[in-house]
């Protein structure tokens, strides 16, 4: 029987408790999962088994994801995408009937283990395929990670959010407004609100759901130039159901396919006319999915 995480724990439980979400079953006796780290690997994953009370859908995966790379991942709708990424940073646990076996090693720390959990949520940002956003002021949807994190002086605060801002290529549309409601934005400002706030927190890693499904190509291809830069400072997982845009930005590429890796390599490899799975090719070139 393998060893379940927290979030299992507590979906057997008949009731939870904040602090179930706040120091998730630290205090449970676990069996070290020992998972050998790659020379400049900064996740590594190993066997990683996800369900949702009965139904498996992600079913024994081990990769590893390098420091300062792109990570692209593809894969048709419900592969199990989402969910995985919902894994490394442990919102999974809100999920009570989600049990999940195996190893997420983040800077070699099994993410299990983490004592606090909120920091490891900082340290992986999550951009969400659709804008999130405070209905608060644009300055105060981007100050409210800092001033939680203590931050109150006047003058850091309008200096982090002007960086957070220019990082996702939205100052120079917004800066004679920071005052006004972030909620006003159209659906492309508002996503590049979304992943000003989620630099706000300074993650090591971030990780884009599907975060051009709601905008325009422009805005896309400007957000695809910021990832290039952002790639110097983080790492980046980068999920997402066009294939062109792993294709364009991905160092390598991930193919999910019902919860199983198909393919994992150079996105030259993966998107080249002779990937080493035949329905890497299929898919890629839109035969099936
Ligand atoms: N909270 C949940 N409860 C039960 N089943 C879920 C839950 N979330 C996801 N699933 C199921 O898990 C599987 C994988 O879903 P997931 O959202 O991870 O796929 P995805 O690859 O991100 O899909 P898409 O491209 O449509 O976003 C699907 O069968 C989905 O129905
Ligand atoms: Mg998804």
């Amino acid at each position: 029987m393998p060893e379940e995480w927290s979030a299992g724990r507590t979906a057997r439980a008949t009731s939870f408790s904040l602090h179930d979400f706040i120091a998730p079953a630290l205090h449970h006796s676990i069996t070290p999962l020992f998972v050998a780290m790659s020379s400049d690997a900064q996740i590594v994953v190993k066997d990683l088994r996800l369900a949702y009370g009965r139904k498996e859908v992600i079913h024994g995966i081990s990769f590893d994801i390098q420091r300062n790379e792109i990570f692209g991942v593809i894969g048709p709708s419900q592969s199990g995408k989402t969910s995985l990424l919902r894994c490394l940073n442990r919102t999974i646990d809100f999920t009570p009937e989600a049990r999940v076996s195996g190893a997420i090693q983040v800077d070699g720390e099994d993410v299990r283990r983490v004592k606090d959990v909120f920091a490891l949520r900082r340290k992986i940002g999550m951009v969400a395929p659709l804008p999130v956003g405070l209905p608060t002021s644009i300055y105060d949807n981007v100050a409210f990670a800092p001033r939680c994190a203590g931050m109150s002086r006047k003058d850091q605060l309008d200096e982090i959010v002007e960086q957070c801002l220019r990082q996702a290529a939205l100052w120079d549309e917004v800066k004679d407004r920071l005052d006004s409601l972030g909620t006003k934005l159209s659906g492309g400002q508002q996503q590049r609100l979304t992943i000003a706030r989620a630099l706000s927190h300074q993650p090591q890693i971030l990780c884009l759901d599907e975060f051009s499904i709601a905008i325009d190509p422009v805005t896309t291809m400007r957000i695809e130039a910021v990832l290039k830069e952002l790639r110097k400072d983080m790492t980046i997982i980068l999920v997402t159901n066009l294939t062109q845009q792993a294709r364009r930005l991905a160092d390598r590429t991930m193919f999910l396919w019902n919860g199983e890796i198909v393919e994992l390599g150079p996105s030259e490899v993966i998107f080249s006319e002779h990937p080493a799975n035949r329905k890497t090719y299929e898919y890629v070139n839109g035969i099936f999915g």
